[in-house]
């Protein structure tokens, strides 16, 4: 299978390690990205969401209640308010007043390492909001190193045309025929959904193989779920433990 751009890559399944590595230090933070790349992981998977100032943070949720001292909608605060929160009590005491990153600390990290990312793009975006994300990546060389992936189709169409050097992944909850012509369509690299929906049309992972696209699965943690994965053909598993991932897959 070829999977092209910053996904490229051959040999046993690769691994993705899920907001940063969120088994092992609070999703979404320095700390579980430094964790990720000490461990060599193939890629660190994040999402970026804009702060009411428009800057690109690390979070997952559209709110900040679950995984920081604050509460209320993300896209209502500051950069400014949303550094005062504390993003890794929640975790363990020893991650107490661990800040929000910004997508730039984010790549300041990463520019150090030899990891690549897959970044998704949280709900809908305008052009001018993914073009200052695809500028940033572009000024700091990371096309090769930097895929981004979104559920959203209109944001992903407005990618291809942005950033049409950066390979994308299509993430989806639907798993038909449709999906798989919307991913040629769109030029993806992947498609990624649950191991559900790959069980249930199995046949559809080979017509995408068919046509050089690939698949990734979330969010997989256990050896059991592994196993069925690799079986199943899938090019990339995500996972909150990268470490037991990597014990149980052997060197890449
Ligand atoms: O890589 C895909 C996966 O991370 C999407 O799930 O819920 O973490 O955004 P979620």
């Amino acid at each position: 299978l070829r999977l092209h751009g910053a996904l490229h890559r051959e040999g046993p399944v690769g691994i993705i390690s899920h907001r940063g590595a969120a088994a092992l230090a609070p999703e979404n933070t320095l700390s579980a990205m430094r964790v990720a790349i000490d461990q060599g992981v193939d890629f660190i998977e994040t999402d970026v969401q804009l702060t009411a100032d428009g800057v690109p943070i690390l979070m997952h949720d559209f709110t900040l209640d679950r995984t920081t001292s604050g509460s209320g909608r993300v896209a209502d605060h500051t950069l400014e308010q949303v550094k005062r929160l504390d993003a890794g009590g929640w975790f363990a005491p020893a991650y107490t007043w661990e800040p929000v990153p910004t997508l730039v600390e984010f790549v300041d990290l990463l520019g150090g390492a030899p990891t690549r990312a897959l970044v998704e793009l949280k709900g809908v975006w305008a052009p001018e909001q993914i073009a200052s994300v695809v500028d940033l990546l572009r000024e700091r060389q990371l096309v090769h190193r930097v895929a981004l992936q979104s559920f959203d189709v209109h944001t992903l169409r407005m990618l291809q045309q942005i950033g049409p050097e950066f390979a994308r992944v299509l993430l989806t909850r639907e798993w038909d025929e449709p999906t798989v012509r919307l991913a040629g369509e769109l030029q993806v690299s992947a498609v990624g959904a649950r191991t559900k929906l790959y069980d249930e049309r199995p046949e559809l992972l080979d017509r995408l193989r068919a046509v050089g696209i690939g698949s990734l699965v979330y969010t997989l943690n256990s050896e059991k779920r592994w196993r069925a994965a690799v079986e199943r053909g899938v090019d990339l598993v995500v996972t909150d433990d990268p470490v037991s991932l990597a014990e149980w897959r052997g060197p890449a």
